[in-house]
């Protein structure tokens, strides 16, 4: 039975994935995280009250949902029990609805300093990194190094920590990195380490696959976005794991023949922080419209976030490497105002023009090709169904859809749980 549903960025990540899985969670008796790990910044809002969500997944807030964090996630003790110690003071009890993978790995206080001393080391050519330790945590997966979630119990496990740090450190040395201090870090990590052991730690797996058996419902989430892929994003500027679909499958340890539907989220219009290319990107007014109006900074880092046009032959190129079957529509409400928008139907690079979204744009400049659109004005805020929307944001969407051949089935017009509308 194809009982797995999974919800992803489309674009550079912030597309509102915190929001929607919220909002989707109480449909499903699961909701897991399958990547990335204090990277992400995922915002919840309600009743006022507004969460940023690192680690934990987004279903956490409704009632009756299992969160688990899979295997394919990188975990940061001290973050995760910080995000836990916000929830439940808030009233939210978290014990038995959060489990962890045992074949999650560990991000060490040295896999960030590491993460520094990496981009100190590249100078003009830095990725922007979150300097969560994020990619530092993912070599030593791939270069089979890490301690597990699962090794937490082991005897040895100080043991291996030490061995691991040492080789850190060896490496940060090597690159001459020497202004840093983890003795604090540290004695925070081993006691959030000590804390997180109130969780119960699973063969994710096993769990999930006995409860898809069982009949029971999953919503993955994702993290970042598919333009941040490993693989397929703007290659070096991209995040260290598998942000598509695929990486559902190998962050939860579910067949293929298990995924049913694939929400791709967007915003209406394109942002992205830290380095790397950006073909729809306003460096100019109409750009600090859309951050002024979008509050586009950093959920995790504080930073600005570069702002541009919706670029739909990103997108088209996304929703095929997802095979997204429906499209999630976020922040309309902060195009409203603007006489006229603008939307990226092709590119130009080196005196052609193409639709697709070339190897080459890591290093060379793509001019993007627009289509003009009429805008709207007034506040959205208010509206609850589809039909009462602006027809100027109707016919957007309905070009959207025709470019992409997915339809748009939720449009969100704020960030409050009940600004949402579906179709
Ligand atoms: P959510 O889940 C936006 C970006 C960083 C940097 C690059 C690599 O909130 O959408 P990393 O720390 O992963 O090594 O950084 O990826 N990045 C994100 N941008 N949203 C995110 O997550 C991101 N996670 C990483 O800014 O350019
Ligand atoms: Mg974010």
């Amino acid at each position: 039975m194809k009982s797995i549903d999974v919800v992803l960025g489309l674009q550079w990540g912030d597309e509102g994935k915190g929001k929607v899985v919220d909002v989707l969670a109480p449909r499903y008796d699961v909701v897991a995280r399958f990547q990335g790990g204090p990277n992400a910044g995922h915002s919840v809002c309600f009743n006022g009250t507004g969460f940023v969500l690192h680690t934990v997944p987004s279903g956490i807030f409704r009632q009756g949902s299992v969160n688990i964090i899979g295997n394919g996630v990188v975990v940061d003790p001290v973050i995760l029990m910080e995000e836990v110690a916000q929830i439940e003071a808030n009233g939210i009890r978290t014990g038995e609805k959060l489990k962890i993978a045992k074949r999650a790995s560990l991000i060490l206080p040295t896999h960030r300093i590491l993460d520094a001393a990496q981009e100190a080391s590249k100078g003009k050519s830095k990725i922007g990194s979150t300097l969560k330790g994020i990619g530092p945590a993912y070599t030593d997966k791939a270069g089979r190094a890490s301690l597990r979630i699962g090794d937490i119990s082991a005897p040895d496990f100080k043991e291996r920590y030490a061995t691991l740090k040492a080789a850190h450190l060896r490496e940060i040395s090597s690159l001459g990195y020497t202004e840093f201090d983890i003795t604090e870090y540290e004695q925070r990590w081993f006691a959030a380490v000590e804390a997180m052991t109130r969780f119960e730690f699973i063969d994710n797996e096993v769990d999930i696959n006995r409860r898809l058996d069982e009949g029971a419902t999953v919503l993955a989430e994702g993290a970042q976005g598919s333009l941040l892929d490993i693989d397929f994003g703007t290659y070096p500027f991209v995040t260290s794991s598998s942000t598509l679909c695929a990486g559902a499958c190998t962050g939860l340890g579910v067949a293929p023949s298990r995924i049913g539907q694939v929400f791709g989220i967007f915003k209406a219009y394109c942002t992205r922080v830290g380095s790397g290319p950006f073909p729809t990107e306003l460096d100019n007014e109409t750009g600090d419209t859309l951050r002024r109006i979008g509050g586009e900074y950093g959920a995790t880092t504080g930073r600005p976030r570069r702002c541009g046009w919706l670029d739909l032959v990103a997108l088209k190129y996304t929703v095929k490497l997802n095979g997204a079957t429906a499209l999630i529509m976020m922040k309309c409400d902060v195009l409203s105002g603007f006489d006229t928008i603008r939307v990226c139907t092709g590119y130009e690079m080196d005196g052609r023009s193409i639709d697709w979204f070339p190897y080459e744009a890591a290093d060379r400049p793509v001019t993007p090709i627009y289509k003009e659109f009429k805008g709207w004005k007034g506040d959205l805020s208010g509206i609850r169904t589809y039909d009462a929307l602006p027809v100027e944001l109707k016919d957007y969407i309905a070009f959207i859809e025709r470019y992409t051949g997915v339809p748009v089935k939720v449009i969100s017009i704020g960030k409050d749980r009940d600004a949402t509308l579906f179709r």
